[in-house]
């Protein structure tokens, strides 16, 4: 590692999946690593591996095909645990375990009902197993920001004489300012021995809205890796967010005098590959990737900014990839064409015919909208091709009547297990109706939470993205559909938010 170098470990895939309903599929998630890699990040948190067999299959397959980046699974301090991360990375080229444990007194009485001797004893166990497999082991102390100070010192201390190279300071529950935060880093630099032998690293929550702050200050305070996710995402208010970290250590240089591997024009384009795959939208007034981050409304801006651009922007639009999103093909374009700009999108699909069916849906695609960009074809492969959700249900067949003074009907046939069912209803509007018709099918008894209609690119003759946002039985899951009609984007989106509620995928959560 350069001496300036910030380390920019990347939890999407794990912490961020955390988030209600954010699940990947294993094809999902290796889109998003093949993204993450091209970003530059220099680790990828691919998963929690004793989670289920799922997420042990993903992060395998993640260690499978990614070359530049640490492969990085999450362990509880068990033997089990450590041992299925173990397993996970073994293909990875560089593969890291990150075991952890709580450390606060809250957490050890209540939730672990050990004692502050036990956790030190299991703590430097599981760093012990983990060396087993490989000498890139991370260990965090859960829930540091409530724990003692000199307890944690006892813990890091006796962790890195166990063969730790990556010390994580979390703040679990998004609890600290970040004058605090990088004070406490200051400290344990200062207070561990031994620790210029290991790399110190920041894990911050955004309960309070100071994830990014709180890590920035961390790393003033002596931080070197930074744990962060895309948009944001993760447990209940979500981590610290990469792009906002990237570019603020980059834009103020002045002050961080750090470099960080990241090749800041991929931030935009990964930023909305996981929005679509996530179905997590980013609210338009969000910092570097939210679609109004660079445009100026008020006239005196504008004019700022026509005269000299640095009147009003601190940062490039094209330096974080708006505008990257490249026209890359229309009606004309072949289907060697189509095939090698989805493998430049890191999408593989598994056999021709899947390639052939994805391309007649492009062709259709294309006749609706002149222009296709990336981000179409993402839709487009996420929609049909690689979601390994039980396809329980599919829609065959939508014709919904919507005019002024008549109450909008829908007729729909969707196809369940493969049998055609029918059934119409009237509605408030067209997607009231669709997703009406469709429950009088399905009987679902699941409570719809979000309905949300993104446009992923601009014009009229843009695709729309939908997502729901279904509860059932204390689960949480989110469909996603496109279309150029919102109202069949709607119902392919209540199919598959209903197909991944009937597949059952039974995962532990790694702090419970
Ligand atoms: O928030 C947290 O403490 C975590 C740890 C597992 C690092 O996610
Ligand atoms: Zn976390």
């Amino acid at each position: 590692m350069k001496k300036n170098e910030l380390i920019i470990f990347d939890t999407t895939l794990r912490d961020g999946e955390q988030s209600p309903g954010a699940a990947m599929t294993k094809e999902e998630k290796l889109r998003i690593a093949r993204q993450l890699e091209k970003l530059g990040v220099n680790v990828i948190e691919a998963g929690f591996a004793a989670a289920s067999q799922g997420d042990f299959e993903s992060i395998h397959a993640i260690a499978e095909v990614i070359k530049n980046s640490t492969v990085c699974s999450l362990a509880r301090a068990s033997e089990n645990d450590v041992r299925r991360a173990g397993e996970a990375i073994k293909p990875a080229a560089r593969g890291r375990i990150h075991t952890f444990i709580a450390t606060s007194p809250i957490h050890m009485e209540n939730k672990l009902r050990m004692t502050p001797d036990q956790v030190v004893e299991r703590a430097v166990q599981a760093v012990r197993w983990a060396r087993e497999y490989t000498d890139d082991v991370e260990f965090s102390a859960e829930d540091a920001v409530r724990s003692d100070m000199d307890f944690l010192v006892r813990v890091f201390d006796a962790v890195i004489k166990a063969g730790a190279k990556t010390i994580n300071v979390p703040d679990t529950v998004g609890y600290s300012i970040p004058v605090q935060w990088g004070e406490r880093m200051r400290q344990l630099i200062e207070r561990v021995p031994d620790s210029d032998k290991v790399v110190w690293s920041t894990h911050c929550h955004n309960d309070l809205g100071m994830a990014v702050a709180n890590s920035l200050s961390a790393v003033l305070g002596g931080a070197r890796q930074v744990e962060c996710t895309i948009n944001g995402l993760g447990e209940r208010a979500g981590n610290a967010s990469l792009e906002e970290i990237v570019m603020a250590v980059r834009t103020r240089k002045d002050v961080f005098n750090l470099e960080t591997t990241i090749d800041t024009t991929q931030i935009v384009p990964t930023s909305k590959l996981v929005s679509s795959i996530t179905g997590y939208p980013v609210q338009p007034n969000k910092a570097v990737v939210g679609a109004n981050a660079f445009s100026h409304e008020s006239g005196i801006h504008q004019d700022g900014v026509l005269k000299h651009r640095e009147t009003y922007e601190i940062m490039r639009a094209e330096d974080v990839g708006w505008g990257a999103n490249k026209l890359t093909l229309g009606k004309l374009s072949g289907r060697n064409a189509f095939r090698s700009r989805l493998k430049e999108l890191g999408i593989e699909l598994e056999s021709e015919e899947l390639l052939n069916a994805a391309f007649s849906k492009f062709k259709d695609l294309a006749d609706k909208k002149s222009e296709i960009f990336d981000e179409d074809l993402h839709a487009l492969v996420s929609d049909e091709f690689i979601s390994d959700a039980s396809e329980t249900f599919k829609l065959v067949y939508l014709n919904v009547c919507s005019q002024t003074g008549e109450v909008p009907h829908a007729n729909v046939t969707i196809s369940e297990n493969g049998q055609e069912k029918k059934a119409e209803a009237d509605g408030g509007g067209p997607v009231d109706a669709t997703f009406k018709a469709i429950e009088s099918i399905v009987n679902s008894g699941a409570e719809l939470q979000l309905y949300s209609v993104n446009n992923i690119t601009s014009g009229t003759d843009a695709q729309g993205e939908v997502t729901v946002r279904f509860s059932r039985g204390g689960r949480i899951v989110n469909g996603q559909g496109a279309d150029t009609d919102i109202v069949v984007a709607s119902a392919k989106a209540y199919l598959n938010g209903l197909n991944k509620l009937h597949s059952k995928s039974e995962r532990a959560h790694p702090q419970v």
